[in-house]
């Protein structure tokens, strides 16, 4: 049996909301109802019956008690969380001494041993239906996402926006750093009430937390925003209404691409460069290591339309340290289609 204890022990991130407390208990409550319903057609533990069992990755045939079939049942959807899947349970036939269960991906046949006798005089007593719409989550997928915050794939291949960023760079980034801010920022919120938290509820209260929060969540957030801003198929140029608001601050685009390009050749070591929706309209501004607009530590604070990695993980291995040229290079593979998303999504969240 799993435990509510053990699910909310280990299930404790943003996947695991959905699961709500009637949603476990309707879980137990059909687990209960599988063994009763076995008991009704088996009446006695001791009686012998045959299993054969169809899983997901393996098949296993044994004979077993009844006792021993219940606890069979129970420990071979032990790592399931029956939610919203087919469940039925079903004598083959009226007279029949077999009993077929379907629980999501599991399948049960069970077959009398003996007492054929048994099985045709007393139906009406052993008689069990039951079918029921609840669906089947894997505990170790739940497992899998709950660990905290996941680290999302790329909308494109490594190598594809070659050669303006390269393959290796493009890898590295992804797999090692954007992933270790995911893995340290799991870390540092193991043991906080923050398992429930968006990424954004996190930054908006950085300051509650330690360090390796600030830094971990930043690292996550803005590493995420800036994969998706690039494309292979960019649109390079703005577009929609923030291309007009762009304008109407910056004068053009090549005024806007400047302020932003010497933002980042300016900023001293690591940190990002952003466009940002502040109170005051749209603002360049940069931040070091990987604090964002949306922590209080940020001198500019607003919603981040635009993020430019400016570490040097970012360009390194291609760009030398060369920062100018990868800047010219980001800008070749920066979809505005995306920045004019980002943009609608923050003007639709005020
Ligand atoms: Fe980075």
């Amino acid at each position: 049996m799993i435990k509510m204890s053990d699910i909310l022990l280990e299930a404790t991130f943003d996947d695991i909301k959905n699961l709500s407390y009637a949603d476990v208990k309707k879980t137990f409550a059909l687990r209960k109802k599988i063994n009763q319903a076995i008991l009704n057609f088996f009446p006695h533990e001791d009686h012998m019956v045959k299993v054969e069992y169809y899983g997901d990755y393996i098949d296993d045939e044994d004979e077993l008690t009844v006792k021993e079939l219940i606890e069979y049942v129970d420990k071979r959807i032990d790592d399931n969380v029956l939610l919203n899947d087919d469940i039925s349970i079903d004598p083959a036939t009226d007279k029949s001494p077999t009993l077929f269960i379907d629980v999501g991906e599991n399948s049960f046949e069970i077959t009398s041993l003996d007492d054929e006798e048994f099985f045709s005089e007393n139906y009406a007593d052993r008689k069990v239906k039951i079918t029921s719409k609840l669906s089947m989550i894997k505990m170790s997928d739940i497992l899998l996402e709950a660990k905290g915050f996941s680290l999302p794939s790329l909308p494109y291949a490594y190598n594809a926006l070659e050669p303006h960023i390269d393959a290796e760079t493009m890898e590295e980034h992804h797999k090692k750093h954007h992933k270790g801010y995911v893995t340290k920022l799991n870390d540092a919120l193991k043991s906080k009430a923050a398992q429930n938290l968006t990424i954004e509820e996190v930054l908006a209260n950085v300051k509650k937390y330690d360090d390796k929060v600030r830094n971990n969540a930043g690292g996550v957030f803005n590493h995420t925003l800036y994969f998706n801003l690039l494309s292979p198929n960019a649109t390079t140029s703005p577009v929609g209404e923030l291309k007009k608001e762009l304008e109407k601050t910056f004068g053009s685009f090549a005024k806007f691409k400047e302020e932003f390009t010497e933002s980042g050749t300016g900023r001293f070591g690591s940190g990002w460069v952003w466009l940002s929706l502040t109170r005051e309209g749209l603002k360049i501004h940069s931040t070091p290591n990987q604090d964002n607009p949306l922590m209080s530590y940020s001198e500019v604070k607003g919603e981040p339309i635009i993020g430019m990695d400016v570490w040097e993980h970012a360009y390194y291995l291609k760009h030398r340290s060369q920062r100018a040229k990868y800047i010219n290079d980001f800008f070749k593979v920066l979809d505005w289609n995306k920045a004019e998303e980002n943009y609608q999504r923050i003007l639709n969240k005020e």
